[in-house]
């Protein structure tokens, strides 16, 4: 069975990487001023918007709000190039996991940090960090998910960090679950590691198969978001591990486990019945009244081989439109994301509660050369287990997300 050989080395990451020390520090100098500069003053939302086509600079984004066109679809675009860019580095920036930090780890070239995501027939407003924090003040943002859901939190970090770093106020004793404080707009993001999203148990010494229960929320998350605001899920990948299927506590089948008797639904099953079981579990939270965001599959872009037989991404320069395909399991994956949300969004409609897509997949798609590649997993230990051609190295293309997280928080 091919799907084996995309397993991906996801183990990698598995825990958050503590916060340096020198953040605490740094919010706790930055607070004051970041208080009376960019938080005490709401008046500039009341300015009309006018019309100019982007923001200059972060000291001057009171005269150049843009307004989302709320009827343009940020999804299918191109990448254009963007000279102004990165608008971080990992000088100014001390969030980056090392595993990210592609420059820091030698990537020689930096032309891909220097392009900007162009829906068709309209202009992505960039991230402004002020006004965000604007946006989201006296909220509380989770990502729910796998190390994606982490790098595209590192990445809002870092394009906060212009204006403040959050203060880690986790629970030290829960080492799945973090929260940060930006305490000048009391604005928290918080992680769960649910890579599932359901419950699951890790191989042991009788298995090296994933033990899903694919009809029981991973309840390190579903019994703490109840008063959250927003919900951003972020998963997919793990999905190709081999696995065995649970539901109603009984054994349906399998992916990959060439066990005898258990039938091979592969993981297109888990994977569609995991959103359906987490979306439903959402929706049927009593108190929960918070906006659920699905940020859909990241492609990944091995080439020449797989993750573990050498397999690379190597490319320096973003694809058109018309020079690349998904390839078929990774389109499934994502059209299963997408029909599973929009079932979701209808029941949700019916109490009240807002789901938005932030639908990345066919910009992402376009960037293979968005990727660590060897100059992010372990390069700091001077080993290369794998080549990473399915993070993201930050500064890079995954801080498009967060541009879709500003665009879908105001529409
Ligand atoms: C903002 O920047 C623009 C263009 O650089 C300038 O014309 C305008 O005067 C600035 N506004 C303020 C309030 O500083
Ligand atoms: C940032 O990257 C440079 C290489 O451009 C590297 O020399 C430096 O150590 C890195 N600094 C941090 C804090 O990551
Ligand atoms: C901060 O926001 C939380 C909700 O996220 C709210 O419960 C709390 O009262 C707020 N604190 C302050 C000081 O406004
Ligand atoms: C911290 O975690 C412990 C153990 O899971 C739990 O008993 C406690 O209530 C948690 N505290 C907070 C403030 O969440
Ligand atoms: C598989 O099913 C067949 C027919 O039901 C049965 O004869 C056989 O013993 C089963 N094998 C195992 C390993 O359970
Ligand atoms: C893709 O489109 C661009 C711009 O329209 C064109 O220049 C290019 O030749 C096309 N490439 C392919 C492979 O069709
Ligand atoms: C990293 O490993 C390579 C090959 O094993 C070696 O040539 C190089 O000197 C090492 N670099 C450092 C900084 O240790």
């Amino acid at each position: 069975m091919k799907l084996h050989t995309k397993q991906l080395p996801f183990g990698w990451l598995t825990n958050l990487q503590t916060i340096p020390k020198l953040l605490l520090l740094s919010a706790t100098l930055l607070l004051p001023l970041t208080f009376i500069f960019f938080c005490s003053n709401k008046s500039f939302l009341l300015l009309p918007y006018p019309s100019s086509s982007r923001i200059i600079s972060d000291s001057n984004t009171s005269s150049s709000i843009l307004e989302i066109d709320r009827e343009c679809d940020i999804s299918r675009g191109e990448w254009v190039q963007d000279s102004d860019a990165p608008y971080y580095t990992n000088m100014t920036c001390w969030t980056i996991q090392e595993h990210q930090n592609c420059i820091k780890y030698g990537r020689p070239d930096m032309g891909f940090l220097k392009w900007k995501w162009r829906p068709n027939g309209c202009e992505l407003v960039h991230f402004d960090p002020t006004q965000f924090l604007e946006v989201v003040r006296g909220k509380s943002l989770a990502f729910v998910g796998d190390s994606l859901a982490r790098n595209q939190m590192q990445s809002l970090m870092c394009l906060l960090s212009k204006v403040e770093y959050p203060k880690d106020i986790s629970n030290a004793t829960d080492e799945n679950f973090k929260r940060m404080l930006y305490s000048s707009c009391n604005f928290t993001i918080s992680i769960f590691w649910s890579p599932f999203l359901v419950k699951s148990e890790d191989p042991n010494d009788q298995t090296t198969l994933w033990t899903l229960y694919l009809d029981e929320p991973d309840e390190a998350w579903s019994t703490k978001i109840d008063d959250l605001d927003y919900i951003i899920i972020s998963d997919g990948n793990w999905f190709s591990r081999p696995s065995m299927f649970y539901e109603n506590k009984k054994l349906v089948g399998c992916h990959f486990c060439q066990v005898p008797n258990v039938t091979d639904l592969t993981l297109h099953y888990s994977h569609r019945v995991a959103f359906r079981t987490a979306l439903k579990a959402i929706n049927r939270l009593p108190n929960f009244k918070g906006m659920v965001m699905l940020r859909t599959l990241s492609p990944s872009h091995f080439e020449n081989g797989e993750w573990n037989n050498g397999g690379n991404c190597v490319r320096t320069k973003p694809f058109r439109g018309n020079e690349t395909k998904m390839e078929e399991m990774e389109f499934k994956l994502y059209r299963a994301q997408v029909e599973e949300f929009e079932k979701a969004k209808t029941e949700g409609l019916k109490r009240g509660l807002e789901f938005r897509m932030m639908d990345t997949t066919q910009a992402m798609l376009l960037r293979p050369d968005g990727h660590p590649s060897r100059y992010g997993h372990r390069a700091h230990e001077n080993v290369t287990l794998y080549n990473d051609c399915v993070h993201w190295c930050l500064p890079g293309p995954v801080d498009v997300w967060n541009d879709f997280l500003f665009h879908v928080l105001r529409l």
